[in-house]
């Protein structure tokens, strides 16, 4: 992989969206005409619009956007501004591009949050797909917590599950979980639209938020809240989880997973200053971080995350694992190929800093210097490298204060019997068998 060798490098994937965004629009005019409104009143399905749902039909992309933005497009046969609940769908003009995407150094960008340093386009949607699917393969499984979760998501008369992606970029995980629970509806929120897909299940859609900002109108609707690798978008973590824990029904799970920057070495303690390769990219690593921090993203707010989790008053049941992945093809079987995928997929993500270094006034040579020694250190026969990712799990607290209902009750001791193993399969035992599954896992180690 070469290193960033002009300003306006990457102009085919471009050209590839940008075809891909003109029959988008143009198939989008045929099927679609009117407007989703959505309710979340509970147990209301979200598009109350039974026409639209018919015609988005697993088939497109759904481009919603919260009233707290006053850019929304007005279309045809939409109900007036002040009559919407509180998102309105724009699917029939052509400004939706330039509405959600802004060409920055040969790469697209978002542009609702200038702090998030990462493109949004079709070959940054590859990196984040490649990273799903290592991720997914090291946890054998698309989530943690999957005994509390499966339990929370169960089918139950009269009540609407709902799960929402923060932060969902390609929609992988979104979509995943939406045919893994056909009941539940599924919300990916991000800042921009995702790749455009065939097929999205009719119970899965999309919108577009900066999840910088209060949305109170996803507060209490949730039962499963996942974020996954958001941190370098965020501006303050700690705020950030707050809002993630009131977006949660009395009961429900947060799933957070993050990992920094940096990578780390397999056996803690290796040199990291500067004259081995660990150290090398350590620093590397740490100059990318300060750059980024100086531009809003709370990029140490991930360093104490277990903290955040636990003493945060509206979580308990809280579960922690740090998930080791090879980084390069260092191991053997089934981990030498997570490896490459890993190697590669931070390669992409050195490439895909480039405009974001450059923004911040550093010079083309310097940046391409910068991926060139990255990829140089990841590419060195004796490198050994891993990237940890702390995963947490908690649940909202049943809210005894706001008097609890004798069924909140109940719910609450069955849950307090699933969490403390009594049930089978409860996450304790759960975790014990990934402990033997995987080589590379390592529950009680901290990232820094
Ligand atoms: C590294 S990607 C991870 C994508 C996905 N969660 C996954 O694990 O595959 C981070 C995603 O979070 C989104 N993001 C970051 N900050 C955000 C914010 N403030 N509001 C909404 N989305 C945000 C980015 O646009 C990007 O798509």
């Amino acid at each position: 992989m070469g290193a960033l060798t002009a300003v306006n490098i990457i102009k085919g994937p471009q050209l590839i969206a940008q075809i891909l965004i003109f029959f988008f629009v143009s198939a989008r005019n045929l099927f679609l005409s009117r407007a989703t409104q959505h309710s979340m009143d509970d147990g209301e399905e979200f598009r109350s619009d039974p026409e639209t749902n018919r015609n988005h039909g697993g088939s497109m992309i759904s481009m919603i956007i919260s009233e707290s933005h006053h850019n929304t497009v007005p279309s045809d046969g939409m109900e007036p501004e002040e009559e919407r609940e509180c998102s309105v769908q724009s699917y029939t003009s052509e400004r939706d591009w330039e509405m959600f995407f802004v060409e920055e150094n040969g790469r697209e960008f978002n542009r609702l949050n200038r702090v998030y340093p990462l493109p949004a386009d079709v070959e940054e949607w590859g990196r984040l797909a490649d990273l799903h699917t290592v991720l997914k393969l090291c946890l054998g499984s698309l989530y943690q917590a999957a005994t509390i979760v499966d339990h929370v998501l169960a089918a139950k008369e009269g009540e609407k599950k709902r799960i929402l992606d923060c932060g969902c970029g390609g929609g992988e995980w979104a979509i995943e979980m939406a045919k893994k629970f056909p009941h539940a509806e599924v919300i990916g929120v991000d800042l921009a639209p995702g790749p455009i897909r065939d097929l999205i299940p009719d119970n899965c859609r999309f919108e577009f938020e900066d999840l910088n900002e209060e949305l109170s109108h996803f507060y209490g609707k949730f039962d499963v809240v996942h974020a996954r690798s958001c941190f370098l978008g965020i501006n303050n973590y700690r705020c950030f989880l707050d809002r993630l824990v009131r977006f949660l029904k009395p009961g429900g799970i947060l799933l957070l997973a993050e990992s920094p920057l940096w990578l780390a070495v397999p056996e803690p303690g290796l040199a990291t200053d500067g004259e081995n390769l660990e150290g090398q990219l350590m620093q590397m690593f740490r100059w990318v971080e300060d750059i980024l921090q100086r531009n809003g993203s709370d990029i140490r707010g991930i360093n104490n995350l277990r903290t955040l989790v636990e003493e945060h008053p509206q979580l308990e049941n809280e579960e922690f694992l740090v998930m080791t992945v090879p980084v390069g093809p260092w191991m053997t079987g089934r981990d030498e190929y997570i490896g490459g995928l890993m190697r590669e997929n931070v390669m992409k993500l050195a490439h895909a800093l480039g405009p974001a270094l450059l923004k911040a006034g550093h010079s083309l040579p310097t940046i391409n210097g910068w991926i060139e020694s990255v990829e140089g250190v990841l590419l060195s026969p004796s490198a050994k490298f891993v990237s940890n990712w702390i995963y947490c799990s908690a649940t909202c607290v049943l809210n005894a204060e706001a008097g609890a209902t004798t069924e909140d009750e109940e719910e609450g001791e069955e849950m307090a019997r699933v969490w403390s193993g009594e049930e089978e399969n409860s996450p304790q035992n759960r975790c014990l068998a990934c402990v033997q599954r995987h080589s590379i896992w390592r529950p009680s180690a901290e990232p820094r």
